[in-house]
């Protein structure tokens, strides 16, 4: 989570430099394969010594990755085949874009280092150096060269950036650079075993400094695993940015009502539903193995609800015919709005994504309606930063559903570099029946 790769990756006591690099390329590699980086990441947990450093590495890389692979295109007379390709695209991003972080020539010799212990590497260690040396060299420009292709300049497809300059003309620039930069660590204050003032006073006598944001957040001043942070195991807090602590408090639950939290997993809302009312909740995700971790998360926070594997969209599944008062809506969406936290995303969807995503939305929308009862509250929620999947939704749900309306105005959040507030982007809208 830090945006220090090389202080992270330098500090590591059991791996050196060029093990790391060599698991942060097979993430990388895996990213322009069409997979996710937290599959390449879990497979680091268990192979790398320090996994924090991979993640680093690798998230850098890949905000960076069409630089890095344009200056590969430049420096290399033939393009090398994989992994190569993937180890040097991620060290050229690190000797661009992130060059205060390391001394040059350790990096470069870290990298020859990497290059010669892959499969049949010793014979490639020469080209690597030399393309490595030899962007050195050039650096200059290279790099303005590269810059002179917005892709490279700012990180994203040519696609996301246009959506992005179309749908948020004043903003566009803002979200970019926010989702170039890691965002933050910010924690969920438990509010019912403790107060936001003595989280952040425990933390602050061990050590660790933190400031207030939203209603229950705070925000770590350093990010650092959750089993070095006081109270967590107890508790007291949940890793939530701050706009998606936001639910809770707009599906506004009162003890004793019959509460559908529709697609949960991994239970970051359902925990503070609970949190804040006892409510008699029931949980619904379609994937089983992600269920479990809102179990997990119950346990740790010492909560429970009525759990079930199902599609929310075939109330047949699951559904015993009694309405709800109030249902949380948490649809699968493009997560646009939350590509700062995941460098993947950007490189990962594919545009035709946004129309299938939006269809899955109406869908669930359609059907989760006839479950709610009169006088019920449906918060339907995207972590998106997209008009199909937040305000067009929502508009054409409204024109098409007679006795909905909204209460109060549908909030399109977006993630701004420079902004105080620092929180994720994404899309509110509060429905009544
Ligand atoms: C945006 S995530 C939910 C995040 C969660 N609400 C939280 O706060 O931690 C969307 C979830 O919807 C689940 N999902 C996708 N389609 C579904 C469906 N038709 N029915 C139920 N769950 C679904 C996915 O498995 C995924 O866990």
């Amino acid at each position: 989570m830090s945006d220090r790769p090389a202080e992270r990756a330098s500090s590591a006591r059991d791996e050196p430099l060029w093990r790391s690099l060599i698991h942060a390329a097979a993430c990388v590699q895996g990213v322009r394969a069409g997979r996710t980086l937290d599959d390449g990441l879990a497979k680091a947990r268990v192979q790398a010594g320090n996994p924090g450093a991979v993640h680093d590495l690798a998230a850098h890389a890949l905000r960076h990755l069409a630089l890095g692979e344009h200056l590969l295109a430049q420096g290399a007379a033939r393009l090398p085949a994989e992994p190569l390709n993937s180890l040097l695209a991620l060290v050229l991003t690190l000797l661009a874009a992130a060059p205060e972080k390391y001394s040059e020539h350790a990096l470069v010799s870290q990298a020859v280092e990497a290059v010669a212990a892959l499969p049949g590497g010793i014979r490639l260690k020469g080209f690597a150096n030399a393309v490595l040396r030899g962007f050195l060299r050039e650096r200059t420009n290279a790099i303005s060269r590269a810059m002179r292709d917005p892709v490279c300049e700012l990180g994203h497809p040519r696609w996301w950036l246009d959506r992005t300059i179309a749908q948020h003309p004043q903003q566009w620039r803002q979200v970019i650079e926010a989702n170039n930069q890691p965002g933050p660590m910010t924690l969920r204050v438990n509010l019912r075993l403790t107060s936001r003032d003595a989280l952040a006073e425990r933390w602050a006598s061990a050590g660790l400094e933190s400031r207030p944001i939203g209603a229950s957040g705070l925000i770590l001043a350093r990010a650092r695993p959750v089993s070095g942070v006081p109270g967590f195991d107890e508790g007291l807090c949940s890793v939530q940015d701050e706009a998606a602590q936001r639910a809770a408090y707009l599906l506004d639950a009162q003890p004793g009502m019959r509460v559908l939290d529709a697609c949960a997993a991994p239970g970051g809302k359902t925990g503070h539903i609970l949190e804040r009312a006892d409510c008699d909740l029931i949980v619904l995700d379609s994937d089983p193995g992600r269920l479990a971790l809102v179990r997990q998360n119950l346990v740790r926070l010492g909560l429970s609800a009525e759990l079930k594997t199902a599609d929310a969209a075939k109330l047949a599944q699951w559904w015993d015919g009694r309405p709800f008062q109030r249902i949380l809506l948490d649809a699968p969406c493009s997560a646009s709005g939350i590509v700062r936290r995941q460098p993947d995303i950007r490189w990962l969807r594919r545009p035709a994504d946004i129309a299938r995503l939006a269809g899955e939305q109406r869908n669930l929308l359609n059907q989760l309606w006839a479950t709610l009862a009169p006088g019920g509250r449906l918060v339907y929620a995207t972590c998106s930063v997209w008009k199909e999947e937040g305000r067009e939704q929502i508009d054409a749900f409204l024109q098409r559903t007679p006795g909905a309306s909204l209460i109060g105005e549908p909030l399109q959040l977006l993630p701004l570099s420079g902004d105080a507030d620092n929180h994720d982007g994404f899309f509110y809208a509060i429905l009544q029946k």
